[in-house]
């Protein structure tokens, strides 16, 4: 079997899918490995390294993926559209596997059926305890949470820490966490390591243990929808619109108090919610900064546009786009060995694909085989019926 691994294209993108590490244990699998020369370009390992570990480098994209079995990606592939049709150049019948933003993305879906390709969605691995390695929404959103501090950090012009010195005390950041999954963990851990005094909030009720063990305060509304706003799968539902009054009224009277903001509240597979008002923000101190790592996804944040810094009252919104990729090495190195896990899923003993259409991890993350459609949530609508009344159709 061939597995290519090219270079990504998409502005923002720096990391890579796949490591010299990584590539040393595709090839002991049994896999012959291509990489596209300057794959490995935005996290420093040159095409010598992949060859070193044992991979073919290509010269281009075309012959890189051209007549791969597997492609293995960062970011879905461009498309049509987007300047160049990274799709095309695969052959049908092969399989692509990359974090394909599928809900944002489902004419791509459709699109991937069309071609042939067997096309599986990273970011839908469901998160059972076997699929841990395989789970990249954990390992980058980890690294979102902390880099997301750092950023703020740097846009911030006092010190987090508290410090008594011979010229006055300089009194500790107060920063306020929106969303305590994954990401919002890790910034409360960073923040909470600068100095920062550190609170959050989160709809799941479960979150409140985790931000306390951390050294963080909890800020939610306590009632029976809270009790109720955790899915089977660990995620936060769509909150009624009383219980976003509520909360809007709790957020509104800590938010002024706080110097930064960090943003990482998500709903899978909609808008992010948006719980910062323009209002809000003009409560705040000039100075102060909010971090809305939810803009791709709709912001968390009134105003957040992706890929800028803007000011409003005062306070730096900060939407940096594709924030794992701003520590791109790390990024790559655990994105890589996700996507080695999931690899060892579907090829054999013999280095051949094996893909078991029965099982749990294969079954959540398949969108597209065969030349159709496969996952239910991303199935073409029914056609609709006639109209009652309507004329019959002749054939
Ligand atoms: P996510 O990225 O979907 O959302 C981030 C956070 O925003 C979540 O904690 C969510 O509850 C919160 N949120 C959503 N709407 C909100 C609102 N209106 N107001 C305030 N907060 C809101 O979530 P993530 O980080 O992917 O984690 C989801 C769950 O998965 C968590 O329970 C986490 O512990 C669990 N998890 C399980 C794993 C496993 O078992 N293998 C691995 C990683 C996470």
């Amino acid at each position: 079997m061939k597995l290519a691994i090219p270079r990504e294209r998409r502005a923002h993108e720096r990391r890579v899918a796949a490591t010299p590490d990584t590539v040393k244990r595709l090839k002991g699998l049994g896999i012959d490995v291509v990489v596209e020369a300057g794959a490995g370009a935005g996290v420093s390992i040159p095409d010598e390294a992949y060859a070193a570990a044992g991979a073919t480098v290509a010269p281009d994209y075309a012959s890189a993926v051209g007549d791969a079995d597997m492609v293995l990606k960062v970011a879905r592939p461009l498309a049509a559209g987007e300047g160049q049709d990274e799709a095309a150049a695969l052959r049908r019948g092969a399989v692509l596997v990359a974090m394909l933003d599928p809900y944002r993305n489902r004419d791509q879906v459709a699109d991937f059926a069309a071609r042939g390709l067997t096309a599986f969605a990273m970011e839908l691995v469901p998160r059972i305890t076997r699929a841990q390695a395989m789970d990249v929404l954990s390992s980058q959103a980890n690294l979102a949470g902390y880099k997301a501090v750092l950023d703020a950090a740097s846009e911030f012009g006092r010190a987090f820490p508290m410090m008594m010195t011979a010229a006055g005390t300089i009194a500790p950041a107060k920063v306020m966490v929106m969303g305590a999954g994954v990401a919002g963990l890790q910034a409360i851990a960073t923040a909470r390591r600068l100095g920062a005094v550190v609170c959050a909030t989160d709809v799941r009720l479960a979150a409140k243990e985790q931000v306390e063990s951390l050294g963080g305060t909890f800020v939610m509304v306590d009632d029976e929808e809270a009790r109720q706003a955790e899915t089977s799968g660990g995620y936060a539902k769509e909150m009624s619109d009383a219980y976003k009054k509520k909360q809007a009224a709790l957020i509104a009277e800590t938010i002024r108090k706080q110097d930064i903001v960090i943003c990482t509240a998500q709903i899978p597979g909609r808008a992010a919610p948006r719980l910062v008002s323009d209002e809000m923000i003009a409560s705040m101190r000039p100075g102060s900064v909010i971090v809305d790592l939810a803009v791709e996804t709709g912001g968390n944040c009134e105003g957040s546009v992706v890929g800028e810094v803007v000011v409003r009252h005062g306070v730096r919104v900060v939407g940096h786009a594709n924030v794992p990729s701003r520590v791109a090495v790390d990024a790559s190195q655990l994105y890589a060995k996700n996507l080695l896990s999931f690899v060892q899923l579907v090829v054999g003993k013999d280095g051949a694909l094996k893909i078991d259409r029965d099982d749990e991890i294969v079954k959540g993350a398949l969108l597209a085989i065969d030349g159709a459609v496969v996952h239910p949530n991303f199935l073409p609508p029914p056609p609709a019926a006639p109209a009652p009344g309507a004329a019959p159709t002749t054939l």
